[in-house]
């Protein structure tokens, strides 16, 4: 009996603590939690499987009553082994396993990667390059496609857009700056802030101004992008409310076990800031 048995902890695992994005994924979700007098256990696993699934099981030894999963890269199957037979709920955000009939939230990152290069095309831009992780997890690989869709529905050559590799960090997007110009692109799209933020300081460093030099847009909207010179123009996430609903279909599901596959799928929207401008 889940009533008799609660511990009224929620699980919560996350790629990266470092990332601001996450950190106000969690104070949505504690917010909720808060309300409902539940008590969020957060882990963060630093996009390292092994850690996910240690973290997963310590989550299970303390008897949470319900996990929230964002972190991608675990596997349906190693999901399935060790939280399955507990029969504890759980609920996926920016996950890969898209045949996973768990409950989940999902973001419209196509929209975001269309509407980023519909901007940059719109401004002018020709040539651009985007920066995302080698091994992308699908929610990221669809910004790309969208990007992409945007250079075709503009009438540019597929091979106008560069793919550069870089982590999810400040630190990653820093170490791309040679390679983004290299490229010999006018604008750049960092499929999240934290990049943009690392390449800033990179561009920075050899004297080039955004968007004079370079045009940048990144995605998320972590608070920080408003106190960056010059401001970044990004791709918004509802990250807040993310959390919280997060927590919200959670609950929920402790107190309706048989209810259906809850599935909410949030919006995104262009935020238009100083880091990108007309191509010169
Ligand atoms: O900044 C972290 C990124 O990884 C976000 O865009 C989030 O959606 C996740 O996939």
């Amino acid at each position: 009996n889940l009533i008799l048995h609660s511990s009224k902890m929620l699980g919560v695992l996350i790629p990266d603590l470092r990332n601001p994005f996450f950190s106000s994924f969690i104070h949505g979700i504690q917010e909720y939690c808060r309300d409902a007098t539940y008590m969020p256990m957060v882990f963060s696993a630093n996009h390292d499987v092994k850690l996910e699934t240690y973290y997963l099981g310590k989550l299970l030894e303390h008897s949470v009553d319900g996990l929230i999963i964002a972190s991608a890269s675990i596997t349906a199957e190693a999901i399935d082994k060790l939280v399955k037979p507990l029969q504890v709920p759980y609920l996926l955000f920016d996950q890969n396993q898209i045949a996973n009939l768990a409950d989940r939230i999902e973001v419209d990152d196509y929209n975001g990667g269309l509407l980023a290069g519909q901007h940059l095309t719109e401004l002018g831009h020709q040539k651009m390059a985007i920066l995302l992780p080698a091994n992308s997890t699908i929610n990221v690989r669809e910004r790309l496609r969208g990007f992409k869709a945007a250079i075709k529905q503009a009438g540019l050559p597929a091979d106008n857009l560069t793919e550069i590799h870089a982590d999810f960090s400040m630190k990653a997007g820093y170490e791309a700056t040679q390679k983004v110009l290299d490229s010999n692109v006018s604008a750049v799209f960092c499929a999240d802030d934290i990049l943009a933020i690392g390449l800033y300081r990179g561009l920075n460093e050899r004297g080039l101004h955004v968007p004079g030099d370079l045009s940048i847009i990144g995605y998320d909207d972590i608070d920080l992008d408003q106190y960056v010179y010059p401001r970044l123009t990004t791709i918004a996430q509802p990250v807040v409310e993310i959390g919280r609903e997060s927590a919200r279909l959670l609950v929920n599901r402790l107190e309706k076990p048989d209810i259906d596959r809850q599935l909410i799928k949030f919006p995104v929207k262009l935020v238009q800031r100083e880091s990108t401008s007309v191509k010169k």
